[in-house]
């Protein structure tokens, strides 16, 4: 993808009786990604959605599909994810014993391979995958909800990965996800963040999709 800086609109936030609407109007207003929040009841206190829903956004958009397995043992799902059309899979350091054949796995099935940390997680665990991602989630609320409050703890954390992605060279996406908005997005850019997630930014502004993204994307 050609541009410096994305922003991944949050469906969590969506209107899903319109579902197919909304994406249309995100997708107008020049949004880069969708982002795909996928909740099993285990590893978050949420359940949201599985394959069927990304198989629907498929068939809405032809925006790249960023997907977020906030899910125990998501080995056990990747081939379902990538068959109904994610284009990046992104999985938690907390969830997966042998990330590094877990990244393995997301890329053999020709989809982009994302490593996520939790905010009480120390940044140091992803240190070791940072060389195989083809991009970095920094979460900045406790995964479940949209519309939670942002973590300031997670501008460190940032800063602190893209260093790291700097020395090994690396051209990974550094993305930030939970309680992005006008205020917030900005730090998480001068610390270094490229891809920036927003669910209830976009999709609950209070004059619409379009103002949402257009907000946004007039800071980067
Ligand atoms: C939280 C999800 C986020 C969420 C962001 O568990 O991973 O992607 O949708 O919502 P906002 O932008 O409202 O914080
Ligand atoms: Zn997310």
């Amino acid at each position: 993808m050609a541009n410096k800086y994305v922003i991944s609109s949050s469906i969590l936030s969506a209107d899903f009786t319109r579902l197919g609407q909304q994406i249309a109007a995100a997708e107008s207003a020049g949004v880069d990604w969708l982002h795909v929040d996928v909740m099993d009841g285990h590893f978050v206190p949420n359940i949201t959605m599985g394959p069927f829903i990304i198989e629907a956004c498929r068939r809405a958009t032809k925006l790249p599909l960023d997907v977020h397995l906030m899910i125990e043992k998501p080995e056990r799902y990747i081939e379902a994810f990538a068959k109904a059309g994610a284009s990046g899979l992104t999985v938690h350091v907390e969830t997966c014993p042998d990330m590094f054949s877990t990244l393995k796995q997301i890329k053999s099935l020709g989809c982009k391979a994302g490593v996520v940390l939790n905010p009480a997680t120390p940044v140091g665990e992803v240190f070791p995958f940072l060389a195989e991602a083809d991009l970095v989630l920094v979460m900045s609320v406790n995964p479940g909800y949209s519309g939670q409050s942002f973590m300031p703890e997670s501008i460190s954390k940032v800063a602190d990965i893209r260093k790291k992605l700097d020395s090994l060279g690396s051209s990974a996406w550094l993305e930030v996800d939970g309680g992005i908005n006008t205020e917030t997005l900005p730090k998480m850019k001068e610390a270094g963040a490229t891809a920036f997630v927003a669910a209830t930014a976009v999709f609950k502004h209070p004059q619409g999709i379009e103002a949402g993204i257009k907000s946004l994307r007039s800071l980067l």
